[in-house]
């Protein structure tokens, strides 16, 4: 099946207000497929193979896991005839979903050298063939349902992208010749002043809008009532050199700051810096980067922390942590924009995948309110992700999707640089456990007034 003419296509990375209009979903699945492979186009086929920790997947698992769910949920069910390319794909790129099969032990994704990098590319191909003709004959009344389930495989291709991201730098950060898969961007401007935001108190509405036309994920509902006290909320994010100052006063040496997971998570890991700092023999500090190692931007916001980093500097700094609700009200209603990913697409330019220190121009865009809520940096809260009230998880192996992990995580907001232009929401809730830090995640202080 033919993918020509994909150039000519305008990017779409979000799905149209339409669901309906079956050429804006075309465009829309070919432009989210072309921007993963767009991810690993600077890879060598030797970098995609390689898995440092339980948590990262070969680039190449990232790339076959999203095909198998079109595959599975999409043309299995749906497209008459098809036929999987390989049987076998389903023990190894089902990630999770119990209820579809038995899966390949995730510590164990590394070790398989086959299918070979072309081999997945192949599939690739194979299921955007088979799912191009599906939304070509699929008829009315399929086609409503198909919309629905193709704009969630592409949230969940775009979730993946930025894991492709994340996974792919812990990868290389292993390796002494620190590769560099971009240029680097450059120190960004100087960071402004912190200052604070005021928010009363009261009775707030939080979650998805029952809007039908836009996409959210299942935990993102449903909206419902939250009380919140009066709180302030930082104007940007904390910055690299603000952090470095936690470091000089010996934070991560005084236990009292920590919580105490976090203490132990401190004495067993060895942390003494967010991850990916390294000092150069002249005492200075540098970062491994996507772009190489380069100098600590001492104005970009910090990242690579845990939520015990977190929940430590804002102790040291006589902060809190927000709450979900919290970043939740602060950023509805603003615009959608901030450092987010935009793959290199037709010649277009490089990404710059790294977090950058606030741009004043986007500032005054978004009002005199906080900064940056979006992109940059995700913002690790004091939230733990759990159902929000009547959330039910929808039946059958979709709704393994997000419900059966509201257990031991915590939730964080507002995307990363590393997070898909089009794909982040005021009401979006990611989540990881709190000692995770090899995702791009940061903070922002709160308090109570
Ligand atoms: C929401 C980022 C925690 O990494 O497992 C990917 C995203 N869900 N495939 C994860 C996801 C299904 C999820 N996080
Ligand atoms: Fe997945």
């Amino acid at each position: 099946k033919s993918t020509g003419g994909v150039a000519a296509l305008k990017a779409q990375r979000t799905p149209p207000a339409d669901l309906n209009e079956r050429e804006a979903m075309r465009a829309y699945y070919l432009t989210v497929r072309r921007d993963s492979e767009a991810l690993a186009a600077p890879l060598a086929p030797e970098d995609m193979v390689v898995q440092t920790m339980p948590d990262v997947s070969p680039t190449k698992w990232h790339l076959a896991h999203t095909s198998w769910f079109f595959e599975t949920f999409l043309l299995k069910p749906h497209a008459k005839n098809y036929r999987p390319l390989n049987e076998t794909y389903d023990l190894l790129f089902n990630s999770y979903y119990q209820q579809v099969g038995p899966q390949w032990l995730r510590p164990h994704r590394g070790f398989l050298s086959r299918p070979t990098v072309a081999e997945v590319m192949d599939y690739r191909a194979y299921v955007d063939g088979a799912m191009l003709e599906l939304m070509e004959e699929a008829g009315a009344a399929l086609w409503q349902k198909l919309a629905v389930l193709i704009t969630l495989g592409l949230n969940h291709e775009q979730q993946h992208q930025e894991l492709i991201c994340t996974d792919i730098k812990h990868v290389l950060a292993q390796n002494p010749l620190s590769p560099a898969l971009y240029t680097p961007p450059g120190e960004s401007a100087s960071a402004p002043a912190l200052s604070w935001s005021e928010f009363g108190g009261g009775i707030y509405e939080i979650g998805r809008d029952m809007d039908p036309a836009g996409f959210s994920f299942d935990n993102e509902g449903p909206r419902h009532e939250i009380l919140l006290r009066p709180f302030r909320l930082a104007s940007r994010p904390v910055t690299n050199g603000e952090f470095r100052a936690f470091i000089e006063e010996g934070g991560y040496q005084r236990a009292p700051l920590w919580l105490s997971d976090g203490w132990n998570a401190v004495s067993e890991g060895g942390w003494q810096t967010p991850a990916y700092w390294r000092r150069a023999d002249d005492g200075s500090w540098r970062e491994f980067t996507l772009h190489g190692e380069v100098p600590l931007d001492e104005n970009a916001p910090v990242t690579h922390i845990s939520l015990y980093e977190a929940a430590a500097y804002a102790e040291w700094a006589g902060a809190r942590l927000p709450l979900e609700a919290e970043l939740e009200v602060a950023a509805r209603g603003l615009p959608l924009e901030g450092n987010f990913l935009m793959p290199q697409r037709d010649g277009g330019a490089a990404p710059i995948i790294h977090p950058q220190a606030v741009n004043m121009s986007a500032a005054s865009a978004a009002g005199d309110g906080p900064q940056q809520l979006f992109g940059d940096v995700w913002e690790w809260t004091a939230s733990s992700y759990s159902a929000y009230p009547g959330y039910r998880a929808p039946s059958g192996a979709i709704g393994e999707y997000n419900g059966k992990f509201m257990c031991n995580q915590m939730v964080l907001r507002g995307g990363s640089c590393a997070t898909p232009h089009g794909h982040m929401r005021a009401t979006y809730r990611n989540f990881f456990p709190a000692a995770a830090r090899w995702q791009f995640s940061g903070l922002r202080l709160a308090s109570d007034l």
